[in-house]
């Protein structure tokens, strides 16, 4: 594989997978394909932006015709696909944008491939078309114990592994999907349709299905960095419901490490799910970003826990999300690298060092800047 597009390459995730594809592979043309929605920022890439290996294109994906070109004119084998509406309350809000851009433009970019892969000689051969989802098409999962234990509670992963819990049943890949919102609706619509390019034209793909990510350059609409901004501001915390749903939480870049190992190794057709096994209810995992920002910012620990604030509910908010990520542990020998202690550390050090870039994302700077720059491009 020399010449990959990555798509959505600007936004939180992407930003980690092209800087490691960037860095690690030097002989492969990087392609970052990205619309810069409100969620693209290429302020998070400004380390690799001089690269040789690397190019971005502005682009919308549901443009089929320029990215048919693209892929001719870079000669393109490999897709790593990212590029999505990812905010399960914006999608409550406008659930057209995200069947737009999360159902069609993905079509748009399996045709695209299709079209290009299947006009050469080879064919096929040494491509791939790897689709980036989610945990949240599974649904949501119960707070339940066989014996009635109040969770969480130490279980046991079928890797063999201890881990907390708080239920006793996990997504694995071979679960009915169930998506509730329609964020996960669209993203469950879009893994359907990479899975059927494979079983109808034979397009070699991959999907791979994750948890929360936490880490830097993560847009402050969620959890983690909103709630980290609003404590070193002093604003108020908003709680949905009552903070007891579960999230499953694995820092940003053990999923890229996951992506790299699965794009290069992982099996034609195959269904991969990625996460840590690492369960938080939302008001413990508030508590500890109050006490890290309170004690990096030198102020008393705990000091900030009465900004926590409880507010109505999402709609059709899932319970628990916790992923089984044991074949990807059993047959690709992948790990996350850091302990979640560790993670939240790292995590809540980058945002209060890097209030530059915050500012610029919450007062929408970062747009105007970009925007103007990529206007006629
Ligand atoms: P993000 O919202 O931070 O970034 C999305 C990127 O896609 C942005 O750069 C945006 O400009 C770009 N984009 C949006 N629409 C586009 C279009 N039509 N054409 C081209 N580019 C477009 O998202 P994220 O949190 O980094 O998530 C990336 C992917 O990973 C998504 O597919 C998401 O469903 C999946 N995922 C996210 C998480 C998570 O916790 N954030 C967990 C599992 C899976
Ligand atoms: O599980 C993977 C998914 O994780 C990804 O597919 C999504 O793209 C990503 O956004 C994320 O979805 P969540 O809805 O779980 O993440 P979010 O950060 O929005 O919310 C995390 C939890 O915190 C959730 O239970 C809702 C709650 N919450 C969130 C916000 C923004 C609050 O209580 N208050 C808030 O202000």
């Amino acid at each position: 594989m020399k010449n990959i597009i990555i798509t959505g390459g600007a936004g939180f995730i992407g930003s980690h997978v092209v800087r490691l594809f960037v860095n690690k592979y030097p002989d492969y043309k990087i392609i970052n394909l990205d619309k810069l929605t409100y969620a693209g920022n290429l302020a998070n890439l400004k380390d690799i932006e001089d690269k040789p290996n690397y190019k971005f294109v502005k682009m919308d994906i549901c443009d089929f015709d320029g990215v048919l070109t693209l892929m001719q004119d870079e000669k393109v084998d490999g897709i790593i696909h990212l590029a999505a509406e990812s905010h399960v309350d914006r999608s409550i809000k406008d659930p057209f944008t995200f069947a737009q851009t999360n159902v069609m433009g993905t079509l748009s970019l399996l045709q695209a491939a299709k079209a290009y892969w299947e006009s050469l000689p080879e064919k096929y051969e040494g491509k791939r078309f790897y689709h980036i989802s989610t945990d949240e098409v599974y649904g949501a999962l119960q707070m339940t114990h066989p014996e009635g234990i109040e969770p969480p509670f130490t279980t046991k992963a079928s890797s063999g592994k201890h881990h907390l819990a708080y239920g006793e049943k996990f997504f694995t890949e071979d679960l009915k999907y169930q998506p509730h919102s329609p964020y996960s609706a669209a993203k469950a619509s879009s893994d359907h349709f990479v899975r059927a390019f494979h079983d109808t034209f034979g397009m070699p793909t991959i999907v791979t299905n994750c948890s929360n990510n936490y880490g830097p350059y993560q847009f402050p609409e969620k959890l983690i960095p909103l709630f980290i901004n609003n404590i070193r501001h002093r604003k108020p915390l908003p709680v949905y419901g009552k903070g007891e749903n579960v999230r499953d939480w694995l820092y940003v870049v053990d999923h890229a490490r996951a992506i790299d190992t699965i794009f290069h190794e992982g099996k034609i057709a195959e269904t991969y799910n990625i996460g840590g096994f690492n369960e938080w209810k939302n008001i413990d995992i508030i508590r500890v970003l109050i006490n890290t920002v309170d004690r990096l910012l030198g102020r008393p620990e705990g000091a900030d826990m009465d900004l926590i604030t409880y507010v109505t509910d999402r709609a059709g908010h899932d319970l628990r999300y916790a992923i089984d990520s044991s074949k990807l542990q059993r047959e690709l020998g992948w790990e996350p690298s850091l302990q979640f202690e560790e993670g939240i550390e790292k995590t809540v050090r980058w945002y209060l060092d890097n209030q530059e870039w915050m500012d610029n994302v919450t007062s929408g700077d970062y747009m105007k800047y970009y925007n103007d720059m990529y206007a006629n491009r």
